[in-house]
């Protein structure tokens, strides 16, 4: 039987947000990859989950999952898939329920479908390109929000305490520009809110494709503009992360580069 990517992506994210939504507050196993970044068992069931299922589908493809990093390059590199099993995984560990799967598929280095699967609240992002995002299968569109002041933003601090120095001074300058800020604990979630209009923009100085492939694909087929802090596009290459509705995107580049 064929499967497609789009099939296959969303009954999966399905499955590892109900495995996610059922351990919750059973964590029994945290190890540390730094001083403050955790992973717990059940990220790495989840993974196991997401990439056995898109194995036995497309076994020709490739995969990169955040804990297990790239398969083998003897694969077929033009269908990537790009997963994030547990996205939130300090809010998880701490059994604060905002977290997410994100998985993304890309080919021939073109993010095509993206899909954010939010299991507490039963929410499921999804987006192909060319086609529009949508959000349990309304669509959905950024905000139109043109004022600094008026706006609610979100953003992320690198687990690196030193690096989180810098991010803090434009935390700093953007509470006193906007009407919130908002630090949710899950950059696929963040960016998924621009798309639905719920935050006006998002900035993150160091996010990982894992974090951001599937929901960047979001944001700009909600009508948004997803760019590094320099503004050009964001690609899988990229570190830093600026996600809004468009219209605010240039005064909140100006914020991030006043020094
Ligand atoms: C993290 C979350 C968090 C962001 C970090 C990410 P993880 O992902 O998205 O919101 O601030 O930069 O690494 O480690 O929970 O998968
Ligand atoms: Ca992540
Ligand atoms: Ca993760």
């Amino acid at each position: 039987m064929a499967y497609s990517p789009r099939s296959v992506a969303v009954e999966t994210a399905l499955s590892a947000g109900r495995l996610l939504r059922e351990r919750l507050g059973q964590v029994q196993e945290i190890r540390f990859k730094g001083t403050v970044n955790l992973v717990t068992e059940v990220d790495m069931e989840s993974e196991r989950l997401i990439v056995g299922r898109i194995q036995a589908a497309f076994p020709e493809h490739s995969i990169l999952s955040e804990e297990s990093g790239a398969s083998s390059t003897e694969q077929d590199a033009r269908y990537l898939w790009v997963v994030d099993p547990l996205d939130g995984t300090t809010n998880y560990a701490h059994g604060y329920p905002l977290f997410a799967v994100s998985i993304a598929f890309i080919v021939d280095g073109t993010p095509v479908l993206g899909v954010v699967y939010q299991p507490v609240l039963d929410e499921l992002f999804l987006a192909e390109r060319g086609a529009g995002a949508y959000l349990n299968g309304r669509r959905i569109q950024v905000s139109d929000q043109e004022t600094m002041i008026m706006a609610l933003l979100a953003t992320g601090f690198p687990y690196d305490l030193e690096r989180r120095k810098r991010a803090l001074a434009h935390f700093g300058r953007f509470t006193t520009l906007t009407r919130a800020i908002r630090r949710d604990g899950s950059a696929a979630l963040d960016l998924c809110y621009v798309a639905a209009g719920r935050f006006d923009g998002f900035w993150e100085p160091e996010l990982a494709p894992w974090d951001t492939a599937a929901g960047a694909l979001i944001v700009r087929e909600a009508g948004g503009l997803v760019t590094d802090y320099a503004g050009r596009p964001l690609t899988l290459d990229s570190t830093s992360c600026v996600a809004s509705n468009g219209r605010l995107h240039q005064q909140i580049l100006d914020v991030l580069n006043a020094d």
